[in-house]
Order: structure tokens, then C-alpha cells, then sequence
């Protein structure tokens, strides 16, 4: 079904970094691959973009290796033991219980209150957790702290695993609810989630970790910032225990952005140059969201629907992405850097002046997305929903 999206409202994901242009017709046409080419290798392949890999020389990846202690004593105390975390069936009625049938008409008649675009976005943060097998991919690609083995005892290695293991809980816990409300179409969301790891993504990190964990602060952030308005909007809508399942997750994602976003202060501290050109390199390829090649087998623009209704609904926006940027730039105290090249100046000059020039894009394109469309999504049994 071929839809016309506000150009302008395209206009605003494309520069706030939901996509860029070059990806998003590579996903379209990665999709009717998919469609046309059935079980090959080709359906999995990227066909038309030859990215940089391995760009990190020999003695920064020596850096990596230096760090293993400071990771142990500075990284890995931001994982909880097992014993210590939550699970999603804390969140859920428990279906070895007696009183489990009538819990589940208690969610189901809380879950009436909620409008049907919360559920759509709602949805794509879940299927957006559920593809983790494609995060844990693009961070053991990473040259210097991949898993060597598999079961590496690496405090990056450890780190990397226990992280998975943690964010699994997300998606899991997200899951077992949309199933358990009874207003969303499990199938077609089952089929999104094999779609988009099937799918997987193109990060553009160049197996740099140095752009890699510059990636991963701002996605932390950016869950964080999702988590928590769908936790705050749940709660408005009258949904106490929903409120309660997405905080809980936010408060996970923020301890993951505390923890990179130290790894990636130590990199400045230790090497300010290289870390200064590779967050200028990341902000000039945009942050892309890493449910950029959702699909459902039927709306090929499926990210950029869900994109703008989360945008609509304030879950996640062109504005939080700026914000983001800008509380890095003052995290990581970039603007007073010294001791640079010139072209680390350039750099720091171009991410420094960034967010202004960003904010200006974003008032403009806020005032033309009004005019938006009203479309069905499959994940509602087609249910329509203005984007
Ligand atoms: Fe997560
Ligand atoms: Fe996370």
C-alpha cells in the first residue's frame, strides 16, 4: 500500500537522523529483494553500498586492549548481578497462579483505556528491543573489543554478554505484555521482529569502537528518553502497572548510557583527537535508528510510519535527538578541548555548532508536519492512526 508521507515530515526524520536518504532507499529496495529473492544470500546482503570496515589502525586497537583493567573496575560495576535484577514475570500476571485468569482481564481492561497510536508505538520500541541479536552482532564486529570465543573472559567481552542478557529482559517483558492486552495482531508483529533481524542493520561504525560506543551513548539515551515518556504517557491513560513495566526498563537503559558514555569520556581523556574526529564522523552519518529496516510484509515504509508517530505522540523526537547531541557535547566537555590538529579543531567546531544548526531545521520542520496523514498499521488489525 503506497502511502504518501508528508515530504516534509520525511524532511524532518531524515535530518534528525531516523534515517538518512541513501539508507532508507537501500531498505526499500533491500525489502522487495526480499520480497522477489526468497532464501538466498542475497536477500541478507546490502547490494548497492560498499561501507568502510576495519578503519581503525593497529596501534588504536592496542589502546582497546590497554583498557581491559579500567573496564573491570570502571564499566563492568554498572552491570547488577543476576540475583539483584528484575525479570519480566515481576511485571506480569503469573500463569502458575490461581488468581492469573482475572489478572489478565485486569490488564486487558486497563489496556482499553489506552488509543490505539500508543499501541503502535509501543510496538515498534518492543520490536526494536526484540531484534538484539543484530546488536550484539554490530558490537562483536567491533575490532579491539569483540568476543574472540564467544564465552571470552575479556572485561569487554563480559561486559558486551551481560549487557545482552540484561536487554533481553526488554523486549521479553514488552512482548508478554502487548500478547497478554489483547489489542494488538501478534502475528503480524512476530513476522516484523523475523523481518527486521533477518533484515539486520549497517551501523556505518567501520568496526570502530571508537564510533561504535559514541553509537551505543547516544541509543541508550535515546531508549531511555522512549521508555520513559511511554511510561509517562501509560500513566496518563489510567495504566499504572504499564507505566511501571516501561519505567523499569528505562531505568536499565539509563545505567547502559552511564556506562558507555564513560567509556567514551575515558577515550577523550586518553585520546581526544581521534575521539573528537570519530563523534564528528558519527554526527555527519546521523545516529540511524537501529529499526530502520522494519517491515511487515506489507508497508514498505513501516520505520517512517512508526517514526512519526512516536514523533506526534512526543515518545521520541527530532527535538530529543538534538538534545541529545547537545548534552554530549557538554558531557564529554568538548568544547574545551585543546591540544588538537587542525583537523580535530574542524572537527570539534562542526559538532559544537551542530545542534544550533540542527534546532533551526527542526522549528521549521515541526511547523509543516501538521498536515499529516492518517494510515492503517498492521500490528492494530489495520487499525488507522494519524501519523
Ligand atoms: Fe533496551
Ligand atoms: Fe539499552
Amino acid at each position: 500500500m503506497a502511502l504518501d508521507l508528508n515530504p516534509l515530515l520525511s524532511f524532518t526524520f531524515l535530518q534528525m537522523g531516523y534515517h538518512t536518504s541513501p539508507k532508507f532507499s537501500m531498505a526499500s529496495t533491500h525489502r522487495s529483494v526480499f520480497r522477489e529473492v526468497k532464501n538466498t544470500k542475497k536477500t541478507f546482503s546490502s547490494p548497492h553500498k560498499v561501507q568502510v570496515t576495519h578503519s581503525m589502525p593497529p596501534h588504536e586497537i592496542e589502546i582497546f586492549k590497554s583498557m581491559e583493567n579500567w573496564v573491570e573496575e570502571n564499566v563492568l560495576i554498572h552491570l547488577k548481578p543476576v540475583e539483584k535484577c528484575w525479570q519480566p514475570q515481576d511485571f506480569l500476571p503469573d500463569p502458575a497462579s490461581d488468581g492469573f485468569h482475572e489478572r489478565v482481564e485486569e490488564l486487558q481492561e486497563r489496556a482499553k483505556g489506552i488509543p490505539d497510536d500508543y499501541f503502535v508505538v509501543l510496538v515498534g520500541d518492543m520490536i526494536t528491543e526484540e531484534a538484539l541479536p543484530t546488536y550484539q552482532t554490530q558490537i562483536n564486529i567491533t575490532d579491539g573489543i569483540r568476543d574472540e570465543t564467544g564465552a571470552s573472559p575479556s572485561s569487554w567481552a563480559t561486559w558486551t554478554r551481560a549487557w545482552t542478557a540484561e536487554e533481553n529482559r526488554h523486549g521479553d517483558l514488552l512482548n508478554k505484555y502487548l500478547y497478554l492486552s489483547g489489542r494488538v495482531d501478534m502475528k503480524q508483529i512476530e513476522k516484523t521482529i523475523q523481518y527486521l533481524i533477518g533484515a539486520g542493520m549497517d551501523a556505518q561504525n567501520e568496526n570502530s569502537p571508537y564510533l561504535g560506543y559514541i553509537y551505543t551513548s547516544f541509543q541508550e539515551r535515546a531508549t531511555f528518553i522512549s521508555h520513559s515518556n511511554t511510561a509517562r504517557l501509560a500513566k496518563e491513560h489510567g495504566d499504572k502497572s504499564l507505566a511501571q513495566i516501561c519505567g523499569i526498563i528505562a531505568s536499565d537503559e539509563k545505567r547502559h548510557e552511564t556506562a558507555y558514555t564513560k567509556i567514551v569520556e575515558k577515550l577523550f581523556e586518553i585520546d581526544p583527537n581521534g575521539t573528537v574526529l570519530a563523534f564528528a564522523d558519527r554526527m555527519r552519518k546521523k545516529i540511524t535508528m537501529p529499526g530502520l529496516l522494519m517491515y511487515d510484509g506489507c508497508d514498505d515504509d513501516l520505520f517512517e510510519h512508526f517514526s512519526a508517530v512516536a514523533q506526534r505522540l512526543g515518545v521520541y523526537t527530532a527535538k530529543d535527538y538534538v538534545d541529545i547531541l547537545e548534552f554530549f557535547v557538554e558531557r564529554w566537555n568538548v568544547e574545551k578541548l585543546t591540544g588538537l590538529s587542525s583537523e580535530g579543531r574542524k572537527a570539534q567546531d562542526y559538532v559544537c555548532g551542530l545542534a544550533q544548526r540542527l534546532r533551526r531545521l527542526e522549528e521549521r520542520a515541526q511547523e509543516k508536519a501538521k498536515q499529516a496523514p492518517t494510515i492503517p498499521f498492521s500490528w492494530i488489525f489495520d487499525r488507522e492512526v494519524k501519523l
